[in-house]
């Protein structure tokens, strides 16, 4: 039963038991109905309460219904809302850990409610792109304030409930027992008549026209290209303006309309994307893990010291090592520095300064590091210099002690290989700035343990990254696809577009920043450097030679102060260099290529469809486990729009058939081999199918 039904005396007490957070799915909905209806017709009960079994009172409306029939079936939400505040008897909701979203809707339709210190409570469906849709828009101002209620569902943000105590939201907020507490005040209010009703309370701001054009300019300036928010506020404003029942139904008809959104359906994509993330098929969830009570980086250039930062903030003791003072010097200080802009900026407390600062040690020694639980290598990308530190590090390292590679492109197996452990190395990539963003592509090597593994995502978890797991190959998923997106954005310089179009056109579409800015921010000769070596090890791929030619300008980026653009000194922003423009035009040319104007949107759809082919290869070789995975990675780790899902979700949403058919266009013009469709992607196009 996904609701218990028990009567405790004079009260009968519905527990809701839908693990793990009792989402409010058809069925526990039915059987809240069912409860109510037991209860009503008992004449022994003369009060009722409304608890959660387990981790919460509810999270709220099941997420996985939506857009099925089944989101629809009666009893709906709002009827269970409506027989609930209809009730003849006192209905008490009795609220610990987690109530959210219809959750706490339900429990705005009881007369009563009751709630345990720490409960998070929030109305957060503004972040799955949709607005509260039983009524949550209609009922919390009237509780805690116009104010309040709009920055609530506007965030989506939970707040303890202690913060909510002095608001009529809360009858009590207790430190112990909630459902106790909650029975004794029905034992008090079991005859109290007539019954209090949120619906029935008027909403008290004289001056709220003003108020709500102020959070409308102020929302949309902040909504991006999500809808929601300014839905949310529209459905706020009907709770002032309108009577209660108008406002449901108006709330009603934007939910549904925001439901269908792709915004939404994106949105819930990652929420679901990033959940299963860290679920591997063959690794139980209850493998035993091992204990990261302390940590060690090889290496405090830009990785390194980014890495140690997080696990410092994660309350984790590091040691970095170094081979010289004078780099070890450097990479602490910055760190330090890094550390003291956050404090500047009034994001990090001293006292909270002082314990991570203090929480990073450096040495020079590999004694010192010997006993550390995990070891993250961040060297130069150079075989050689892995193969020295791993052996040095086989030969230092306590048994049990996991070593993890940050390397980006290197083959994960052949670094294992060079200890008599290869179960205990695994790669965990981080990307730059390490200690900003949020992916963590977690390498699984061929003898990588499976309990290595289930601890780097655990180990993930609390350093608050999205750990992807990727499979052993070149570039792994996230460079391996960026690989063929660089290549597309090369070629459309030959054949006549300028970096300033290519990259206004995919910033346009929604990416953080395009190709050429984050050359240029990331260091051109980065590229050039892995190039080169793939000019030998596979000469059969084809680039634009127009970012060599760059490059041999000593056109590194920001960091010479020139790259595709122009830079001003102290100033990041890029200027179209007209050096840089004639010698793309001049490489043309001497190509023999008659430059075509290139319109907005085939600058997009190559870019963009030659990562989901990538993507499509990557899946079937089994390289990621699952589509969403390479969207968590594009979401979290290369500024992909969210309001567009990830790549793969991209493709579904234009049509697998349509990606194929712009793709045999591309196959037409030069380059044209680099428009084979995958086989997967083949596959699927012509079952009608999609990646997710
Ligand atoms: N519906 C369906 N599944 C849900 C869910 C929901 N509302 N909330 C959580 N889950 C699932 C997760 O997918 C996950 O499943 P898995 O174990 O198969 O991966 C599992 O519950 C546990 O979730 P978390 O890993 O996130 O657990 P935490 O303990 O870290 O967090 C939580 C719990 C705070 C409830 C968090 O899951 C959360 O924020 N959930 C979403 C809450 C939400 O957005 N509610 C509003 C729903 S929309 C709504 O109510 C519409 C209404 O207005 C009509
Ligand atoms: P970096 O050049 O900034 O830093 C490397 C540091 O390692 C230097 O401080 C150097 O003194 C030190 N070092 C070199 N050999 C050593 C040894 N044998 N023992 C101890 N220390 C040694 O390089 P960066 O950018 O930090 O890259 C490090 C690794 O991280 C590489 O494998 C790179 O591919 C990978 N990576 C880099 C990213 C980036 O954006 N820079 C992103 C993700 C991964």
């Amino acid at each position: 039963m996904t609701a218990e039904y028990k009567v405790n005396g004079a009260v009968a007490v519905i527990t809701l038991n839908n693990p793990p957070v009792n989402g409010l799915g058809h069925a526990t909905r039915s059987a809240i109905v069912e409860g109510m209806k037991k209860a009503l017709g008992d004449s022994a009960v003369r009060a009722v309460v409304i608890t959660g079994a387990g981790k919460a009172f509810s999270g709220g409306a099941d997420i996985k219904e939506f857009n099925t029939p089944k989101a629809m079936q009666e009893p709906t939400l709002h009827t269970v809302i409506n027989v609930v505040e209809n009730s003849d008897k006192p209905v008490i909701a009795a609220i610990h850990s987690v109530c959210m979203g219809g959750g706490l809707e339900l429990a705005l339709g009881c007369n009563y409610r009751v709630a345990q210190k720490g409960a998070q409570i929030a109305l957060p469906e503004v972040k799955l792109g949709i607005l509260p849709g039983a009524g949550g828009t209609q009922r919390l101002p009237r509780v805690v304030g116009l104010e309040f209620g709009l920055n609530m569902i506007v965030s989506g943000t939970p707040v303890p409930a202690e913060k909510l105590a002095k608001t009529a939201l809360f009858n009590e907020v207790v430190e112990g027992d909630v459902l106790e507490a909650a029975l004794a005040l029905a034992a008090k209010v079991a005859d109290v008549r007539p019954l209090p009703r949120v619906r029935d309370i008027k909403i008290d701001y004289p001056n709220y026209e003003a108020f709500l054009q102020f959070s409308r300019n102020t929302v949309k300036a902040m909504a991006g290209p999500f809808p929601a928010p300014l839905k949310c506020v529209d459905a706020v404003g009907a709770a002032v303006t309108m009577k209660f029942d108008d406002g449901i139904k108006y709330e009603r008809e934007l939910f549904v309309e925001l439901v269908q959104t792709t915004e939404s359906k994106a949105l819930r994509h990652a929420f679901f994307g990033e959940r299963a993330a860290s679920k591997v098929p063959d690794v139980p969830e209850d493998t035993p893990l091992r204990a990261i009570k302390s940590a060690a980086v090889i290496g405090a250039g830009t990785m390194g010291g980014g890495i140690a930062m997080n696990f410092a903030n994660a309350g984790i003791p590091v040691k970095i090592l170094e081979m010289k003072q004078e780099a070890l010097d450097k990479g602490l200080a910055t760190i330090r520095k890094n550390y003291e802009n956050t404090l500047k900026k009034g994001k990090l407390t001293q006292e909270k300064f002082d314990q991570r600062v203090g929480l990073i040690t450096g040495t020079l020694s590999y004694e010192d590091i010997g006993q550390a639980d995990i070891v993250v290598e961040a060297v130069f990308e150079d075989m050689g210099v892995k193969e020295q530190v791993f052996k040095k590090l086989d030969e230092v390292m306590k048994q049990g002690a996991i070593l993890a590679s940050n390397t980006s492109t290197l083959d994960v197996n052949k670094i294992a290989s060079f200890t008599k452990r290869p179960q205990d190395v695994i790669g965990l990539h981080f990307f730059s700035p390490a200690n900003v963003m949020k992916l963590l592509e977690i390498v699984r090597g061929e003898k990588t343990g499976k309990d290595v593994l289930a601890t780097s995502l655990a180990l993930a978890k609390k350093i608050k990254k999205t750990g992807v797991v990727s499979g052993v190959c070149d570039g792994f998923i996230g460079n391996r696809m960026i690989e063929q997106y660089s290549r597309q954005a090369g070629f459309l310089l030959e054949e006549g577009a300028l970096p300033e179009q290519v990259d206004k056109a995919i910033e346009k579409f929604g990416f953080a920043m395009g190709p050429f800015r984050m050359g240029d921010l990331a260091g051109n000769d980065i590229g050039w450097y892995i190039r080169k070596r793939r000019y030998v090890e596979k000469p059969e791929v084809t680039y634009s030679k127009t970012a060599d030619l760059l490059c041999e300008m000593g056109r590194f980026g920001q960091k010479t102060s020139a790259g595709w653009y122009d830079y001003k000194p102290g100033d990041r922003k890029p200027y179209p260099s007209q050096v840089v423009n004639d010698m793309i035009i001049k490489h043309s040319a001497d190509l023999g290529i008659e430059r075509r104007k290139i319109s907005d949107e085939e600058i997009v759809q190559r870019l963009v469809f030659a990562l989901v082919n990538e993507g499509a290869y990557i899946l079937e070789e089994g390289i990621a486990q699952r589509a969403s995975d390479i969207d968590m990675v594009y979401l979290t780790g290369y500024g992909f729009p969210l309001f567009r899902g990830g790549p793969m979700f991209y493709a579904d949403t234009v049509g697998l058939q349509n990606v194929v058919m712009t793709m045999e266009k591309f196959a037409r013009g030069r380059h044209g081999e680099a428009w084979k469709p995958a086989p997967l992607l083949a596959r699927l196009a012509a079952e009608g199918k999609s990646f997710n």
